[in-house]
């Protein structure tokens, strides 16, 4: 019964408080000495909990005066008793868990003393639970460490919640945040209390999700409910369970060739999922060949590739290895890593020649190959493209064979006498940026041929030699160049074989071949003859040889080697003297005679003079200094004698002068028979012995002169007749007088400014020569050199004034 209306107070409590404690005082009027009442904890302080005069039953009237009174327990005085009313109130606070701790039942003994009588009432109190107190962890985080590798089914057991209150107040049940690995089981243990439980229900993945955070609640069976949460914190914990990954299959690279050491190519990368240890990745190098280990270097934590050789793309033009990436836990993958080298332009072009031909004849026609080159540059692309040419301005070009090949041909004709060799520097440049160039100098010598003939400084030599030279003597040297090489221009000198004068040249002068200085062979005479020529030949030793020639003139000069000789008057054979006869009436002046002497000398050296060396009557003849007129000076007188010698000189101009005498004997006479005493006495005056050699001359020379006068007839009666104006001035002028005889028309070029010289200049040597011929030495010829006059007259259009004028002088 009690326990019903307890459970009823319950539910109201604060609304019925009076009622209930009315009954509560009936059902304690039974015991009279004991009360019970029921109470919940918790109650305020001053809450009145009954009247205990009323539930003892005492008068209230008598009561203030019976002195009621609660005697004092050690503890606490929960409760307090108004003395007037008997109104009972709660005094302290009332805790039935901590009155009572878990116990079911609570009950609290109060005792209270009256006076008047004395009587002790005891009053029970029966302390009820409320539900004040919530479920409380321990902690309110539950750390919780579980391995990812762990397998559904796996359970948990979780600290448990308390609840110091007791029945349905106490704790009820736990709940579990919603998730999707985790499902909690309540289990109770031995002593009754409930716990719970975690129960894995799906694999875990530390990757996926390394931690999860759930709540846990725990509820009482309370009105309301009272609830307490715990934080559960479970931290998955990592199993090498992921390989390592790289962020790509496979890494690309280009690195241009060249690359300084210690340049990053480029950073591998692979992430593991795991973590710590398990994390930790080392790279290193698989599948690599040697050669690509000392190109590269890595770095094992970082996976950095930097380059620790050097990159040639004419070596290796690309990379390929494996990378691997391995964890602490052991678990490896790889990738690729594929580097490609690009080419710089860091190679020249490289020339080798192939064939080269030197030396080359100079006579090569244009396009002979003189070598074959080959140019390589190793690089790639225009890099590698090379062009090739002749650095000078040679008769030398490059031209393009085939790939890579070239020829080096000769562009035009060849000279080795300008120039005798090449060093023909061939270049070749890449097409690279910047360009580099190679060039490479070959030697061409070039070879002589025989292409030059030799060549006389002077084409024509004069050599002026004097007369009467020694045999053997130097004439001359003449010397030939050949630009030509060695053999071919090594000359050797001769003489063109000629006739001079019916005898061959070579009985006239030699040479000597290797100098060519040229000797007289012989003495040469000026009056034979004053000049010759021939030709001298240079020739090569060059196969086939090559010559040329020039011309030797000799002048012979003049030497003073002859003497005048006297022509007329002649001498007998028997050396008399000449007679000439002279009329004694003969005015002054008068022409008696003509002294005729040559000279067979030219020039000065035939430049005659004539002098009276010896005269009895010296003042009666004079002699032409020049013309070898005799004249008389005065009148013939009586007491001069009749007969009249005289010596005459004839001397030339030459240094030592010659010279040549002649007597004549003058007779003064009107005829030969008035003579003839005067002959007669002539042995007489000279020798008896010659008296009859006196008469054969006289009449030689009468004979002679009537010869003479009948010539001088003839030519005249001749010239007439001709009526030639030419002639007839020929013989008419003054300038051909007899005194034109004293000088040869030999007389030659240039020695003297005499007229006729033109007329000798004109004629050929063999005329010069006629005076020498005894043929020609008649008086007649000597007197009238008509021929000489005649092609005089002819030749007018050269003869000027001058020379005539000059003529005139002289005579
Ligand atoms: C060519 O080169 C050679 C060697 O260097 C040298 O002796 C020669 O004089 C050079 N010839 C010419 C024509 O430059
Ligand atoms: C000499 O040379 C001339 C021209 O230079 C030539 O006409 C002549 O034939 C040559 N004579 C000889 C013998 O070689």
């Amino acid at each position: 019964m009690a326990m019903l209306q307890v459970k009823h107070w319950k539910t109201e409590w604060r609304v019925r408080r009076q009622v209930l404690f009315s009954f509560l005082f009936c059902l304690c009027q039974a015991v009279s000495d004991q009360i019970h009442y029921s109470i919940p904890e918790e109650m305020e302080r001053e809450s009145l909990v009954g009247n205990i005069a009323n539930d003892l039953g005492l008068n209230i009237k008598d009561f203030s005066s019976r002195k009621l009174r609660i005697v004092p327990s050690a503890k606490k005085q929960y409760f307090t008793v108004n003395s007037e009313n008997g109104n009972l109130y709660v005094n302290e606070r009332l805790d039935r868990e901590e009155m009572c701790g878990k116990s079911d039942t609570c009950f609290l003994n109060v005792e209270t003393v009256v006076e008047n009588p004395l009587n002790v009432f005891h009053i029970k109190f029966t302390i009820l639970d409320i539900n004040d107190n919530a479920p409380s962890f321990f902690n309110s985080n539950i750390d919780l460490e579980i391995s990812e590798s762990i397998s559904p089914g796996a359970r948990f057991a979780l600290e448990r919640a308390e609840d110091p209150d007791i029945g349905t107040n106490s704790l009820r049940n736990y709940q579990l945040s919603p998730n999707q690995f985790f499902i909690m089981e309540e289990k109770e243990s031995t002593d009754g209390k409930k716990y719970a439980e975690l129960m894995l229900e799906k694999p875990l993945d530390r990757e996926k999700q390394n931690t999860f955070t759930f709540i846990l609640t725990a509820s009482d069976g309370g009105d309301p409910i009272r609830t307490c949460t715990a934080q559960i914190n479970i931290k998955v914990t990592d199993v090498n369970d992921n390989f390592p990954t790289f962020t790509q299959k496979i890494y690309k690279a280009s690195l241009k060739e060249n690359t300084p050491i210690g340049f990053v190519v480029l950073q591998v990368k692979a992430n593991d999922k795991d973590e710590g240890s398990n994390a930790q990745i080392t790279y290193s190098f698989k599948n690599m060949p040697g050669s690509t280990r000392q190109v590269f270097s890595l770095d094992p934590r970082s996976g950095e590739i930097t380059i620790n050789g050097n990159l040639d793309f004419e070596e290796i033009n690309s990379f390929q290895f494996d990378m691997e990436a391995k964890d602490g836990g052991g678990l490896a993958s790889h990738c690729t890593v594929l580097i490609e080298v690009l080419d710089e332009n860091d190679n020249a072009p490289e020339i080798t020649i192939t064939s080269l031909s030197t030396p080359i004849p100079e006579d090569s026609p244009p396009g002979t190959v003189i070598a074959l080159i080959k140019v390589h540059d190793q690089d790639y692309g225009a890099n590698g493209e090379v062009t090739c040419r002749v650095q000078d301005d040679f008769p030398i070009k490059i031209i393009s064979s085939s790939s890579n090949y070239y020829k080096v041909i000769t562009d035009s004709n060849l000279d080795r006498e300008l120039i005798s060799e090449y060093n023909v520097t061939i270049v070749a440049t890449d097409k690279g940026y910047p360009t580099l160039s190679t060039s490479k100098t070959i030697q061409i010598q070039i070879t002589d041929k025989n292409d030059n003939a030799p060549i006389f400084e002077q084409n024509s030599y004069l050599v002026y030699l004097p007369e009467n030279n020694l045999s053997g003597s130097f004439l001359i040297s003449v010397s030939a160049t050949d630009t030509d090489f060695d053999q071919n221009s090594r000359i050797t000198y001769s003489i063109v074989n000629s006739n001079i004068k019916t005898l061959p040249v070579s009985a006239y002068v030699s040479i000597n071949s290797l100098t060519g200085i040229i000797y007289a062979q012989r003495s040469f005479d000026y009056e034979e003859f004053r000049e010759f020529q021939f030709q001298v030949k240079a020739e090569d030793s060059g196969s086939p040889f090559l010559s040329s020639n020039c011309t030797v003139k000799v002048f012979i000069e003049d030497r003073n080697d002859n003497a005048p000789k006297i022509l007329y008057p002649s001498l007998g054979s028997d050396g008399s003297a000449f007679f000439e006869m002279v009329s004694p009436s003969a005015d002054r002046g008068y022409l008696v005679t003509k002294v005729v002497a040559v000279d067979a000398d030219s020039g000065h050296n035939a430049w005659l003079s004539y002098k009276l060396l010896q005269a009895i009557e010296p003042v009666l003849f004079s002699i032409g200094l020049h013309s070898g007129e005799i004249r008389t000076s005065r009148a013939f007188m009586d007491r001069d004698a009749v007969k009249q010698r005289l010596v005459i000189l004839v001397q030339d101009n030459g240094k030592p002068p010659l010279s040549s005498t002649v007597t004549m004997n003058m007779i003064f006479a009107e005829n030969i028979q008035e003579a003839l005493p005067e002959l007669s006495k002539q042995p007489r005056a000279s020798e008896n012995q010659s008296e009859l050699n006196f008469y054969l001359v006289m009449s030689l020379a009468l004979i002679s002169f009537l010869f003479l006068a009948i010539v001088v007839l003839v030519i005249v009666k001749k010239c007439i007749r001709s009526r030639k104006p030419s002639v007839l001035q020929c013989l008419g002028s003054d300038i051909y007088s007899k005194s034109d005889l004293r000088f040869p028309q030999h007389y030659n070029d240039g020695t003297l400014p005499y007229t006729y010289q033109v007329c000798t200049a004109s004629e050929s040597g063999k005329n010069e020569f006629t005076f020498l011929e005894p043929k020609v030495e008649r008086l007649d010829d000597l007197i009238f050199p008509d021929k000489c006059a005649t092609r005089y007259r002819s030749k007018q259009d050269i003869t000027d004034k001058s020379q005539t004028d000059t003529y005139q002088e002289v005579s």
